[in-house]
């Protein structure tokens, strides 16, 4: 990307660590995007993990300095990427407070994303009004930074319609264009299927692959993955679709002709589970062993990685005020 006025802003909750869903769906997009010109803003989304972990601040505590951590890992650049914490950033929660105006409770009640979540978290009956209303928070997010570009999953599509909404709501009622309609940037790999074969790689179900998994716990990963269970020898004829140690190999092998003729001597027969798994352990080992190297120590690095917040914060809060007021003047908002 070259064009100037790109800007990109995505985020994570400080929840646990990062795995290599969260690589494939949306981190190695951001690695590739700090090459370009555009400027990149990174937030550690610790209002929203409050949203349904205020009885537990100390776990989310320890997760932002290693979600930090878990970047730098990555390969993102601290000098190319504002990466900075949203609490620390209030004109964010004053946007909020503004765009919670915008939209009703019955929109947000028929996001996809969020009635999942509601379920999965036993919220049917007692829905904490922070939690229903994170979506909007995140269009401030996004519209804080006037982003143009959001690489995420796509379980955050309804998220970012509501921001394309919010902003073209605000756009309306100041009759200029003051904020950007924001794009998601998708990546080629939807959703990476957790070890067991399960939908989806997931930090709460425990059945991923993180990108601090030492070597022996990466191979202990692929070995418990799910195949084909119906190749039962060698020779057998066996499935890709469905198999996850594919699925990896699918999303995370750069030799693609190489990974063809796997494929095809799979399913033809002949190619055993204990290869593939093999070859898999190496290609990932060639993804993950660099991250190692560049992870800051979790406990010598933790100061480095608040740091890293603090300053990204103080870029971050002058950017976002900026907008504030623009929106704010936009809508007729009195200010003394
Ligand atoms: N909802 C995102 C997640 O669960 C985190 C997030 C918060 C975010 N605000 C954002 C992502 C703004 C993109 C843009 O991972």
């Amino acid at each position: 990307m070259s064009d100037e006025t790109i800007t990109v802003l995505t985020g994570d909750r400080p929840t646990g660590p990062l795995h290599l869903g969260h690589y494939a769906g949306s981190l190695a997009q951001r690695v590739e995007m700090q090459k370009g010109d555009g400027r990149i803003f990174i937030m550690v989304a610790d209002s929203q993990a409050y949203t349904d972990n205020i009885g537990d601040t100390s776990k989310v505590s320890a997760a932002i300095p290693e979600l930090v951590a878990d970047y730098v890992a990555c390969g993102l650049d601290v000098e190319r990427c504002t990466i900075f914490l949203q609490s620390a950033v209030p004109e964010l929660a004053e946007l909020t407070q503004l765009f919670m105006n915008l939209t009703s409770v019955t929109r947000l009640q028929r996001n996809p994303t969020i009635r999942d979540e509601i379920k999965k978290r036993g919220f049917e009956n007692s829905l904490p009004m922070g939690f229903l209303s994170y979506p909007v928070a995140q269009a401030a997010d996004i519209l804080g930074f006037r982003a143009t570009h959001v690489p995420v999953g796509g379980d955050q599509l309804p998220m970012i319609e509501l921001a394309v909404e919010t902003a073209s709501k605000i756009n309306r009622l100041a009759g200029r264009a003051i904020l950007p309609e924001p794009t998601v940037v998708l990546s080629r790999v939807e959703r990476l299927p957790g070890v067991d074969g399960k939908a989806k790689a997931s930090k709460s179900l425990g059945n991923a692959v993180f990108l601090s998994d030492s070597p022996a716990e990466v191979k202990r990963r692929v070995q418990m993955m799910f195949t084909d269970p119906d190749h039962l020898k060698v020779s057998d004829p066996g499935k890709v679709e469905g198999n996850v140690v594919f699925s990896y190999l699918d999303a995370f092998m750069t030799d693609r002709e190489r990974l063809a003729d796997m494929q095809a001597h799979y399913r033809r027969g002949g190619l055993g589970d204990g290869s593939v798994k093999k070859e898999l352990v190496a290609v990932l080992e060639e993804l993950l062993a660099p991250m190692r190297e560049r992870r800051p120590d979790p406990v010598a690095g933790r100061d480095f990685c608040l740091q890293v917040l603090r300053e990204g914060s103080v870029v971050a809060r002058d950017v976002v005020a900026g907008v504030l007021s623009e929106v704010r003047a936009g809508l007729g908002v009195l200010t003394l």
